[in-house]
């Protein structure tokens, strides 16, 4: 029997084992990047990116990705392909991963891409669903370690909405042995069986979010308003007003604590402009990070354990 496609859907399908030798490589792929050294593990291999909602780094970063493999790229979106006129999920999964090495989706429901993977032959990776936003969280992490060693033990601080960023960061709280400070506003806390939790012994809930950010080593947060929620858009600008990360809760956290955004941001909304642009902040090697550390997620779930 052929072994069974691994997949990254959620943070947890990567082991602490796995995710270890996945930042190795990143290490590796960065350095031979930076050195304008070519590496083309992944000639003639094409990925499919799927994208039902807006993107800028999660595109640019696969895109560009798979071209400095020695890889193609190919960009569909649900506009102009069959997935908008309603083709079921499955059996675009059948004809798409009958073509292509490797798929990326960005999808709304978390269900839309189990399905696609279960009729996949081939590796799926979730770009951002409603629920998740693994890549993300890989990328930050990597981030963290590279500029403050391991996060295992460390205290990260989340302020604002219980999104997909927030439960990624969860998820990988418990993977990798780290501790998540939760402040949102009442009516938007955790939900740990959305999140896909196994317990709630890594995070601590706060009503106040300076509370939260009290001696954390990395201080996160994300918009007020995700995509597929901007029906809620009014009713969410008054409920988070108090959930800027400002200043004071940067001066609250511990001294060398790590400012993080996935971007895109919104100045003055989820974080004032003196944080994200001030010297606590490392959102544009966060960025940057993305193209590195998928580029060793592509290589990892198309050709496994790589050591050159
Ligand atoms: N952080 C992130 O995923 O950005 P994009 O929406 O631009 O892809
Ligand atoms: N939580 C945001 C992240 C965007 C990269 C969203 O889902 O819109």
């Amino acid at each position: 029997m052929l072994n069974p496609v691994k997949h990254f859907l959620q943070f947890k399908d990567l082991t602490r084992a796995e995710l270890d030798h996945l930042f190795l490589r990143t290490r590796v792929i960065k350095e031979r990047f930076k050195r304008y050294q070519p590496y083309h593990s992944l000639a003639d291999r094409t990925l499919a990116m799927i994208f039902e909602k807006s993107s800028t780094r999660t595109r640019l970063s696969f895109e560009a990705g798979m071209h400095q493999m020695g890889g193609s790229a190919i960009y569909l979106n649900t506009r102009d392909t069959q997935l908008g006129r309603g083709e079921p999920v499955e059996d675009a999964a059948e004809v798409i991963s009958r073509m292509v090495d490797v798929v990326m989706i960005r999808t709304f429901e978390q269900e839309i891409i189990e399905r696609f993977a279960a009729h996949s032959r081939v590796p799926v990776i979730n770009g951002l669903t409603n629920e998740y936003h693994p890549c993300q969280i890989l990328a930050d992490i990597y981030t963290f370690t590279e500029q403050r060693g391991p996060i295992q033990g460390k205290t990260v601080a989340w302020v604002g909405d219980s999104n997909n960023m927030c439960n990624t960061w969860l998820q990988a709280a418990e993977v990798l042995d780290f501790n998540v400070h939760v402040s949102t506003p009442p009516g938007y806390e955790v939900e740990p069986e959305r999140a896909g939790l196994f317990s709630t012994a890594h995070y601590e809930e706060f009503r106040d979010p300076m509370d939260a950010c009290r001696g954390a080593d990395l201080v996160t947060t994300d918009v007020w308003t995700s995509m597929g929620f901007e029906a809620e858009n009014a009713e969410r600008m008054t409920a988070f007003a108090d959930w800027q990360v400002d200043t004071d809760m940067m001066v609250a956290a511990a001294q060398d604590a790590l400012f993080m955004h996935c971007l895109p941001a919104h100045r003055g909304e989820e974080v004032a402009a003196d944080v994200i642009d001030g010297p606590h902040s490392v959102v544009w090697e966060e960025a940057e990070n993305r193209l590195h550390v998928q580029k060793a997620l592509l290589e990892y779930l198309l050709l496994g354990r790589v050591e050159a």
